[in-house]
């Protein structure tokens, strides 16, 4: 069933766990994240970023997302967030189609402009009763960014200060933080960057709401337990999931004389959810419906 976002994360404090959000793009990645929500009996998040609303279309996709929480999903709470809205058209376009959260990343631009783009942003979600998270300090994802940052962490990780005035300011809902964390699949061939873990306890003590880990694929679960502990609600995961999808395809295609692509792709389905379901055991979000 579909949910408001504010009622999952409301019940993650109480219980110091995180949730899940989890991208997607299509329909055998939607059935795949659900198949493991269910298994592992959890609250989840699934999201759509702006590059997927240009590749499938708002309506499509969010249709497909929808459907399959109301008919499919039995019991799983689910809410729906755009991922990385980085225009207020895509801001715009989310709302009216029903997520109960929207996300602007304007983290490109100096502090002042981010804050005024958020607040654009966020005063328009507000008034249609949706959450809205911001991203300060930049969650990088390219490689020459990602060795950028491990010689000038500075220039990218959220500063606690700035993270203050930013959330007061801008009233957003949740604060995507920049704390070691990369985006994407520098990971898949070497080393998740280690977490800033001092900073994301200051960043903890400065701000009221929500903390949100982007670019977790392939952090170690120990360091995802102690930046839950540090007051991280929300745990996002895309390249991991992509990789499980392209991996089982990849060992599909490899039958040949198969021309039916829904026996290459359903085995898909149980690929993902393998994944959905470890991570959200890692999180500490299984049994939490
Ligand atoms: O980096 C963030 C998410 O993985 C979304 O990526 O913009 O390629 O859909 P995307
Ligand atoms: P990864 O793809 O690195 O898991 O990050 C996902 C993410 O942050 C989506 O916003
Ligand atoms: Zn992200």
């Amino acid at each position: 069933m579909l949910v408001h976002i504010k009622d999952l994360v409301k019940k993650t404090e109480k219980g110091k766990y995180a949730l899940g959000a989890f991208n997607t793009f299509n329909l055998e990645i939607t059935l795949g994240i659900v198949k493991g929500a269910m298994e592992a009996q959890a609250p989840i998040i699934i999201q759509i970023s702006e590059t997927t609303l240009n590749y499938a279309g708002v309506k499509a996709i969010t249709h497909i997302v929808k459907t399959i929480a109301k008919n499919q999903a039995n019991n799983i709470p689910i809410a729906l967030h755009l991922d990385h809205g980085k225009s207020f058209s895509a801001v715009m376009e989310c709302v009216k189609a029903g997520f109960s959260s929207i996300m602007i990343d304007a983290s490109n631009l100096p502090f002042d402009e981010n804050i005024t783009v958020t607040q654009k942003s966020v005063q328009y979600a507000h008034r249609h009763g949706v959450w809205a998270q911001g991203e300060l300090g930049k969650i990088v994802k390219e490689k020459k960014e990602i060795e950028h940052l491990v010689q000038h962490p500075e220039k990218f990780l959220t500063d606690p200060d700035q993270a203050q005035e930013f959330v007061k300011k801008t009233k957003i809902d949740a604060l995507a933080v920049s704390v070691g964390n990369v985006h994407g699949v520098y990971k898949l061939e070497h080393k998740a960057p280690v977490l800033d873990l001092k900073r994301l306890a200051e960043i903890g003590k400065k701000v009221d709401v929500p903390l949100v880990l982007h670019g977790a694929s392939k952090i170690p679960a120990d360091s995802l337990k102690k930046a839950i502990k540090l007051g991280v609600r929300i745990i996002n995961i895309d390249t991991e999931t992509r990789h499980a999808f392209k991996q089982s395809l990849l060992q599909s295609l490899k039958k040949r004389g198969e021309y039916d692509p829904r026996k290459f792709l359903s085995p898909t389905i149980d690929a993902v959810a393998k994944v959905i379901k470890e991570k959200i055991i890692m999180f500490g979000s299984a049994g939490k419906v």
